[in-house]
């Protein structure tokens, strides 16, 4: 059993509080090798924010469970020599399936860990999360449930349709589980393909599509029902339009890639909304800079050379998410 707080990592309780109350969103981002981790720890400690390392199931396919926790403790470290004194980072598991992921994740020291049991019939998903909240709560691990389904794309996460939350489960939900923060459905989805073009309508001035409104009027409800309590909203790249023009200009094809907007995730940010997830957005920034580094340079083969750019291209953008989007900066 490895002890979160012994590695210098946090839960994610005080943190959401304070957002909730302050008006802004802690950034989570996915990470799955050294460059994004060091992208992402730069990134915080230059905007003074706390921050969420999360693992998917795929991550933990690609790198191995145990390096990525060292990695988290290592990232701790890594702030602290770059000057932040205390940093504020926890190492969430994101959309944990089972019982058994989650207690492997608690047992080998994250400090949170998502049960998503979302695509469950209502009692079976009420069952699993009160299953791992009771085992996460006896070592101080925070517990994210979720309730509604996103719509997604990718290898690990995905189903066809979405199904927004309905408000009037929520405090059942909540009381039933004693999970600490709760993700919601309102129509974002995973991915960089979020609505499809027949979604969405064509801005005049850009020729680009624009995607539907996200559904405020549920997250509204869900709030009433539920003052001051955490909601996580997944799903919530905003597919940057100039880096896919940059993957495509250099031999790429990603065709109709859409986001969400970035003035929407302001609104929720501001809202009881306090966690905001992002990986698609930071898979578009690496793959972007490497594509274009290869293209300009083609007799260059040491990683290093391209993995440069494309940590840095990332920094920037988590930097602007961080200062520009969620709000979460100057909160250390
Ligand atoms: O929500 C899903 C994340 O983007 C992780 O995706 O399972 O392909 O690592 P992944
Ligand atoms: P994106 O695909 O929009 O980046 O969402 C990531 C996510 O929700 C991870 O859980
Ligand atoms: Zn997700």
């Amino acid at each position: 059993m490895v002890d979160y707080k012994t590695l210098g990592l946090v839960n994610t309780r005080e943190m959401f509080a304070k957002a909730v109350s302050g008006g802004y969103a802690i950034p989570a981002f996915n990470f799955n090798n050294m460059e994004q981790m060091q992208a992402i720890v730069q990134a915080a400690v230059e905007t003074k924010s706390p921050v969420i390392m999360q693992v998917s199931r795929g991550a933990r396919d690609y790198a191995n469970a145990t390096l990525l926790r060292y990695m988290a403790e290592g990232a701790v470290a890594y702030a602290k020599e770059l000057g932040c004194e205390n940093p504020q980072i926890v190492l969430h598991l994101d959309h944990g399936d089972s019982f058994e992921t989650c207690k492997s994740c608690i047992d080998s020291g994250f400090s949170s860990v998502m049960i998503d049991g979302s695509a469950l019939p209502y009692d079976e998903n009420v069952a699993v999360t009160r299953r791992v909240v009771e085992y996460a709560h006896r070592f101080d691990v925070t517990v994210e449930g979720e309730l509604g389904v996103l719509a997604g794309v990718e290898d690990e996460v995905s189903a066809a349709e979405s199904h927004y939350t309905k408000p009037e489960e929520v405090v059942d939900f909540v009381t039933k589980t004693g999970c600490d923060s709760l993700a919601i459905s309102i129509g974002t989805s995973h991915g960089a393909y979020k609505f499809t073009p027949e979604q969405c309508t064509v801005d005049p001035a850009t020729g680009r599509l624009l995607p539907p409104p996200l559904a405020f009027d549920v997250l509204e409800a869900v709030e009433k029902q539920l003052p001051g309590f955490p909601i996580v909203l997944h799903g919530s790249s905003s597919v940057p339009q100039d880096e896919v023009d940059t993957i495509n200009a250099y031999g790429g094809a990603l065709k109709a890639a859409v986001g969400i907007p970035e003035e929407q995730l302001r609104k929720a940010a501001r809202s009881a909304v306090c966690k905001i997830n992002i990986d698609s957005d930071s898979r578009l920034a690496m793959t972007a800079a490497v594509r274009k580094h290869l293209a300009e340079h083609p007799d260059h083969f040491d990683p290093r050379q391209y993995l440069k750019p494309a940590r840095e291209n990332m920094r920037r953008m988590y930097v602007h998410k961080i200062v520009n989007v969620l709000g979460s900066n100057n909160k250390l």
